[in-house]
Parts: C-alpha cells; sequence; structure tokens
C-alpha cells in the first residue's frame, strides 16, 4: 500500500482522537511508522493499524474502514484538489474514478495498485459498481464514496448485494443518490 494512504490514515486519526493517538496506535500495531509518500508498505502493516483504530472505535474493522475512507475524502480533496475539480456531482465524480482520478494518481505514485470498478447505470438511477481485488477492500470504496458525497452536499444509500468478505467472488455494490 502506498505511503500516502498511510499519511492520510494519521491524519484522519489525529483529527479525530487528537495528535498522540497515530503514535500510540503504533506502538499498539507494533509499528515503526515514518512513512513518505511515495514509499510502498506491506499490506499486512495497514490491516495492523486498522485493528488498532477498529479497537479504539469499538467498530468492526468494516466498518474502521469505512469510517477511514468517508474522512478521507476531505483530505485527499486539500491534499489534490486538482482531482476533484470539474465535477458537476459526486455521481459523476465516482464515474470518473476508472477513466481519470485512479490513472492519475497512478502518475503521482508510481507503482500505485489501484482498482478498477465495472460501472452500470440503470434505468431507475441506481449504480450498480463491481469491484475486485485481492485486497478485499469494499469497505473502502463504500467510505470513499460516502465521504464524496458529502463533499457535493449529497446523501447516499449503498447497499452491497454481493461481498467478497463474505465469501462471494467480486463484490457488488447497489449505489442510489437520494438527492
Ligand atoms: C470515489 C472515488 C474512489 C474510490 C471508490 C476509490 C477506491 C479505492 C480502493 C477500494 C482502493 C484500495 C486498493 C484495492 O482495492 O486494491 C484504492 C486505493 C487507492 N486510491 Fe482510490 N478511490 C477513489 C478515489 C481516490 C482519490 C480521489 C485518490 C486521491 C489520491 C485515490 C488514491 C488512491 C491510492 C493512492 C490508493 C492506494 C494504491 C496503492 O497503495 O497501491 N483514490 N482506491
Amino acid at each position: 500500500m502506498k505511503g500516502v494512504i498511510f499519511n492520510v490514515f494519521e491524519d484522519c486519526v489525529s483529527r479525530e482522537f487528537g495528535p498522540d493517538t497515530w503514535e500510540e496506535l503504533l506502538d499498539e500495531a507494533n509499528l515503526l511508522g515514518a512513512y513518505t509518500s511515495l514509499g510502498n508498505y506491506s499490506d499486512d502493516e495497514f490491516d495492523a493499524l486498522l485493528r488498532a483504530v477498529a479497537a479504539r472505535q469499538g467498530k468492526t474493522q468494516a466498518d474502521a474502514l469505512r469510517w477511514f475512507g468517508e474522512s478521507a475524502m476531505p483530505i485527499l480533496k486539500e491534499r489534490f484538489p486538482q482531482l476533484f475539480a470539474n465535477y458537476a456531482s459526486s455521481r459523476n465524480f465516482v464515474l470518473a474514478v476508472n477513466t481519470i482520478i485512479h490513472p492519475e494518481v497512478r502518475k503521482l505514485y508510481s507503482g500505485a495498485n489501484c482498482p478498477n470498478f465495472r460501472f452500470k447505470e440503470t434505468e431507475s438511477g441506481s449504480l450498480f459498481m463491481g469491484y475486485e481485488s485481492s485486497r478485499k477492500m469494499c469497505d473502502l470504496a463504500h467510505g470513499f464514496i460516502v465521504g464524496a458525497s458529502k463533499l457535493w452536499c449529497e446523501e447516499v444509500n449503498i447497499t452491497h448485494h454481493t461481498c467478497m468478505n463474505h465469501d462471494d467472488d467480486k463484490c457488488l455494490m447497489e449505489i442510489q443518490w437520494q438527492r
């Protein structure tokens, strides 16, 4: 996992729990920290930090990952305003993740292993989003989308119809915008 994700995670933790908490979580996870944005670090380190934050929040790891994704969006917007400009809605932003956003991320962070999503829009207005990754981080995607909807002052409901974390082959999420 790219160091920039750890850096944003640290920002989210510090904003929610105060500046000393990141060091405490590193201790609890037996990690040294010192993540540089361009570096690559093992997914196990991310998982250990996620477990530590979930324990502190009294949440499941899935809920902690959604919390991280949602809290990360405003921070990503501060760090990468150019990636958020020119979208009239969070739906358009989400639909650009494969074609514009993650390709730009791969230019900025060589070797970034960003996932590809499959999208299908329905007549009822729902957006179906398919996701496959060995990291099984659909809850991060969920949190990112909730966080993005808030940036555009919108609301979304997300239903996980199938989920790799529940033994399905792929994840299929349905995203419904309320307004
Ligand atoms: C709604 C929009 C977005 C969605 C749904 C999304 C989803 C995801 C997911 C699920 C991952 C985890 C990797 C995996 O599944 O294998 C990921 C990785 C990543 N995303 Fe996105 N993302 C979005 C927008 C962004 C934005 C705005 C940035 C801005 C920097 C970003 C940067 C990254 C980076 C750096 C990684 C880590 C890649 C690596 O460590 O190799 N994403 N994204």
